[in-house]
């Protein structure tokens, strides 16, 4: 059983909840737990999107950091649709980021309120890791892609060194959950982040995942040592 089953809450309820209650802090404790380099991820992430037009989907969109990124692009054309199944992180992120090239959704990944092929390219930022069904999520997302979009996701992944993954580990279990504690109140969200990052898939699997689900031309790179990686993949044109 995951740990997160109290067998009162399913993960997606479990997620919700815990993205409901930290909210406030979501943006300042990224910060401080990766030293700012959430930043430069995303800034990475956004440069494969800023030659896009038309209309981007910001999935799992939370506090609205990675639509902030893409709108600093100056090539950047598109308009973003932003969703989120948390009403809290949205509205925040609302308050810091108006642009008027920008809607927002509340919504879930799995069910999107959106019609077939009327996405012209979609950015997931640290959120796939936290679908309850992983295949279902990517299957929704290549199913309001237009032919040939593209489809990028920023996700956690795991560092290969040896000696470097001990170090991340310990303090992925050890360090992290104490201090997402003291600043959120709520440890336990911390501890699923930790719990989730070592119990995600290798890239090569990942891949795997999204060919299955219609996705092709698929690339993945690491950046940080592997701490993060940045998947691609189109949809193919004849479907
Ligand atoms: C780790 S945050 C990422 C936020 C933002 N993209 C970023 O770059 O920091 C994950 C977000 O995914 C959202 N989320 C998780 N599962 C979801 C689902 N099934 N449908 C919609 N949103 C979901 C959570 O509410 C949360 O705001």
């Amino acid at each position: 059983m995951p740990f997160y089953n109290d067998g009162a809450l399913d993960k997606r309820q479990f997620v919700q909840k815990k993205f409901s209650r930290i909210t406030r802090f979501y943006d300042l404790l990224n910060t401080i737990l990766s030293l700012g380099i959430d930043h430069f991820w995303r800034w990475v992430t956004a440069k494969r999107l800023e030659d896009t037009g038309g209309i981007v989907l910001d999935l799992c969109a939370g506090t609205l950091p990675m639509s902030n990124a893409l709108f600093k692009r100056s090539n950047f054309r598109g308009r973003i649709l932003a969703i989120d199944f948390c009403l809290e992180m949205l509205k925040y992120g609302k308050e810091r980021c108006s642009h008027q090239y920008l809607s927002l959704v509340c919504g879930d990944a799995l069910q999107l309120p959106l019609k077939d092929k009327s996405i012209d390219a979609i950015v997931v930022a640290f959120g796939v890791r936290n679908f309850p069904d992983y295949l279902a999520g990517l299957k929704e997302m290549h199913r309001v892609l237009k032919p040939k979009g593209k489809a990028v996701i920023l996700e956690f992944s795991r560092p290969t060194h040896p000696v470097f993954s001990a170090i991340y580990f310990a303090y992925l279990n050890y360090i992290l959950p104490k201090i997402g504690g003291i600043i959120s109140g709520d440890e336990m969200a911390y501890t699923y982040l930790s719990k989730s990052i070592q119990e995600f898939y290798t890239p090569k699997q990942w891949l795997k995942i999204m060919e299955k689900a219609g996705f092709e031309n698929l690339r993945y790179r690491y950046l940080t040592l592997g701490i993060v990686s940045i998947y691609e993949g189109f949809k193919r044109s004849n479907r």
